[in-house]
């Protein structure tokens, strides 16, 4: 028998969530309306016509939700907040009321014994911003970094760790360039400003942040690293490989951690922008300390060369659409993967996650690390006795967990684990009808239901210890397994409406995927880092 994989003690168990996946009460105490309100209420946009009005009513079932994170035994929660709830107009006027919400938030989650990891930009930007020109519009990041201050001002240091940006990758390319997610626009370029202006953003922020609180305010970021992988040896592959991860990857891993856009990256592009939107100085601001990088992994891509006629395969993990997130990239496909799926289509693939967090680890040494997110939509069915057995769910956070810990093995300097998602929640495009949550949500009565998954979670948050994927019961001591909720009609449920979004079922690939990766730079990082210290003094844009 081998010896259940143990992790350090001070490893942070943590489960996420995003504020317009789950609060609901769109209009209420002064909140103002975020590009995903209008997106959503778009018809055509989301499947099912699904909007977060309703969500999970987690505005009013906040201290329920608290009670599952502490039944849960997690060490952390990562929460968002909604800009709009607490500025509506994203300048001017601060709103009391949703600066309250989150102050009563933080406050019981650390009564509970729980750390609040705080993302400032999970994607529901104000749409007075975006009606002045969102991302693409420099001025949007200097609106950011004064809502940062504020929050710095009011939370704290209640707050254990700042997260700027959640998957900047997403808010600029799905956001401006393939338009499957808010504002829903279709520019190369804009695209492309945006890139720059969340990276501005960020550096402001974390400055603003700690010229509240001080430098021992922890602050971090998260990124979606794409884990792209040949589909040959062939050099034309390689160069596809590169040019992915150039636009995935190194567009905010340069800037953010080397004061750099790649010249690869600046010289593919060039047909699209000739990128002076980056002003002198800039690189200097979005370059700043960071005491954890925020990953999120999913799965994998693999790509090769097209030089075919018409458009190539597109087997990315995003919903299909007829413009491309891969700006400036038309000889580059996505091919579709072996399984299995989760109810995504995203292939399942734990050994991209230690290749992603070595990967970092090896061209970044010095950075520490904390998966903020990965977890599984998969068709959950509700037994007649109530309960929710995924084993299917158990098996991912398992392996991918053990993928964590083999990281750990070979030196990767990771700080904690993140499951997505603490709840069933408003999954974007796709509206309700993938459900990641260890705990279900029942969208007609709003109860939650613990998944067998949250079960098996809690008991690794609680012995630190890897627990088989067959130890699913409730432990001894163990929480009820449902709350009782106040039933409330919710919108999207029996709506009866057909789905105008297409998507691409199983032969996605990874939406959020990973890194990279570069064999040379898992091989030779040393080279790697000299490269990238090198390029340093000549790039000051
Ligand atoms: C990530 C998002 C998160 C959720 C998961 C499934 O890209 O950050 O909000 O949608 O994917």
């Amino acid at each position: 028998m081998t010896t259940p994989r143990r992790f350090p003690d001070d490893f942070v168990w943590g489960s996420a969530t995003a504020a317009y996946q789950i609060e609901g009460a769109a209009d209420e105490d002064g909140r103002g309306p975020s590009i995903w309100d209008t997106f959503s209420r778009t018809p055509g946009k989301v499947l099912n016509g699904d909007t977060g009005d309703v969500a999970d009513d987690h505005y009013h079932r906040w201290a329920e939700d608290v009670q599952h994170i502490r039944d849960l035994g997690l060490d952390a929660y990562r929460l968002s907040i909604s800009w709009p709830r607490v500025q509506p107009g994203g300048t001017g006027e601060f709103n009391e009321a949703g600066i309250a919400f989150y102050s009563r938030l933080v406050d019981a989650l650390r009564e509970a014994g729980v750390k609040p990891v705080v993302t400032l930009y999970h994607w529901d930007l104000p749409q007075e911003l975006e009606d002045a020109g969102g991302w693409t519009n420099r001025t949007t990041a200097y609106a950011f970094a004064e809502y940062a201050r504020r929050m710095a001002e009011e939370l704290g240091a209640r707050v254990d760790t700042w997260t700027t940006l959640n998957e900047p990758w997403c808010s600029a390319y799905l956001g401006y360039a393939s338009g499957v997610h808010a504002p829903g626009r279709t520019e190369g370029e804009g695209a492309l400003r945006a890139v720059h202006h969340l990276n501005l953003a960020h550096g402001l922020a974390v400055k603003a942040i700690r010229e509240v609180l001080g430098d021992d305010a922890k602050t971090s970021v998260t990124l979606n690293l794409h884990v792209v992988r040949p589909d040959t040896d062939s050099a034309e592959d390689a160069d596809a490989v590169r040019k992915i991860d150039a636009l995935a990857n190194r567009a905010f891993l340069g800037p953010l951690l080397d004061s750099a856009y790649p010249d690869d990256l600046l010289a593919d592009t060039a047909h699209v922008t000739d990128w002076s939107f980056v002003e002198d100085g800039d690189l200097a601001i979005t370059r700043q300390p960071l005491d954890v990088l925020g990953v999120n992994y999913y799965s994998t891509a693999r790509v090769r060369h097209f030089a075919g006629d018409g458009a190539p395969e597109q087997n990315d993990g995003h919903a299909e659409s007829a413009a491309t997130p891969w700006v400036g990239v038309t000889d580059v496909e996505f091919l579709e993967q072996p399984g299995p799926y989760t109810a995504m289509g995203w292939n399942i693939e734990p050994q991209g996650m230690t290749d992603l967090l070595l990967s970092l680890h090896a061209t970044y040494p010095d950075q520490p690390l904390m998966v903020t997110e990965n977890g599984a939509a998969f068709d959950d069915v509700v037994s007649p006795d109530g309960a929710v057995h995924d084993p299917e769910r158990v098996a991912y956070l398992h392996d991918h967990v053990d993928a964590v810990g083999t990281a750990v093995d070979a030196g990767a300097d990771v700080r904690g684990y993140f499951a997505w998602s603490l709840l069933d929640n408003f999954e974007w495009s796709y509206g309700y009808s993938k459900r990641f949550g260890i705990i279900r949500v029942d969208y007609d009565t709003l109860v939650r239901t613990w998944k067998d998954s949250a079960h098996w979670y809690r008991r690794l948050a609680t012995t630190r210890t890897l627990p088989g994927v067959d130890e699913v019961s409730p432990p001894d001591g163990g929480t009820t397994v449902r709350h009782a909720s106040r039933p409330v009609p919710h919108p999207h449920e029996g709506a009866g409406r057909a789905g105008t979004l297409s998507t691409r079922g199983s032969s996605s690939a990874g939406q959020s995927s990973g890194l990279i990766i570069r064999r040379s730079w898992v091989q030779a990082p040393p080279a790697l880092l000299a490269r990238a210290e090198a390029r340093r003094p000549s790039r000051t844009r």
